[in-house]
């Protein structure tokens, strides 16, 4: 025994970084993702005003391959509600981003991931002025996305941010008819801020409005007419919504988690 006391500092000293600021387990390169928006990025899937059903299907189950960055900004084991802590103030359930995780980890053999990275930003019923650089919520993406790449050890790599928000901004004529202008604003801010002017974005087309906003249409024509380079779109029109009529359940957010999927992967 006497003999193997000395190799265990050094064997800490080799385990450790390798498992903490690797951002996930097994080391190798794991892809990462900005999931910003209002309330069906963060997901409510499951969840009325009052509480949440605690259903989680195979598709959003937790894997050691998917990780999320926490509020303390470290990376740990992503699980739902995966906006725990991040969508304050609100009841919350399933959201995209674990289906869209497991999605892309089945294309392992494409993009050569070992893991995915997920940094949850959404906050519930926002409007996309509160979302323009030097708001609150825009300078805590970016500390969050910086910290991603950071606290990931040179294994992460940005890979793109995912934008479902706007149903907020169709409840004003102004606002939804500045929206192309506010949405391109922010694109070009994300990628300067980040240093990453190529960084994907990947828009979800809005379904309904707020509060039976009547700008639905000007706001997704909005959204279709951001025509910068590497700019997806993925139409939510259609999915089915819940019983409180404002928000997607936990089957059509496995399939948006999907749709996204297949949008980055053609990216390839
Ligand atoms: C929750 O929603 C129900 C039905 O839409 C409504 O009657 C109730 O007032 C809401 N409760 C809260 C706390 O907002
Ligand atoms: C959104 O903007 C409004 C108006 O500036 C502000 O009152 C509100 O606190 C903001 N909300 C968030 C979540 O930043
Ligand atoms: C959530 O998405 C559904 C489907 O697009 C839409 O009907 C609803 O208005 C959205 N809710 C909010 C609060 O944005």
């Amino acid at each position: 025994m006497a003999k193997l006391q000395p190799v265990l500092p050094v064997l800490l000293l080799i385990l450790l970084p390798a498992s903490t600021a690797a951002g996930h387990p097994g080391g190798g390169r794991m892809l990462v993702f900005i999931l910003v928006g209002q309330s069906n990025m963060s997901g409510r899937g499951g969840a009325t005003n009052v509480s949440w059903d605690g259903m989680v299907p195979p598709e959003c189950a937790p894997s050691p391959r998917i990780r999320r960055l926490s509020p303390a900004l470290c990376w740990e084991e992503a699980r739902e509600p995966l906006h725990a802590g991040i969508d304050v103030g609100n009841v919350l359930g399933v959201g995209p981003g674990m289906p869209f995780a497991h999605a892309v980890l089945a294309a392992d053999g494409k993009t050569g991931a070992a893991a995915v990275g997920l940094v949850p930003c959404a906050q519930g019923a926002t409007p996309i002025a509160n979302w323009s650089r030097g708001t609150e919520l825009y300078e805590r993406m970016v500390t969050r996305a910086r910290a991603a790449m950071a606290g990931s050890n040179g294994g992460g790599e940005l890979a793109a941010m995912l934008w479902y928000q706007g149903e907020a901004d169709a409840m004003s004529r102004e606002d939804a008819e500045h929206y192309r202008g506010r949405m391109v604003a922010l694109v070009h801010d994300v990628r300067s801020d980040l240093g990453r002017p190529d960084l994907l974005v990947i828009q979800v087309g809005i379904a309904t409005a707020q509060h039976h906003g009547k700008f639905l249409g000007l706001v997704r024509d909005a959204q279709r007419a951001v025509t910068l380079p590497n700019v997806k779109y993925v139409d939510a029109m259609g999915l089915p919504i819940g019983s409180d009529h404002t928000h997607l359940t936990t089957e059509a957010q496995v399939q948006l988690g999907n749709m996204l999927a297949m949008s980055y992967l053609e990216t390839l």
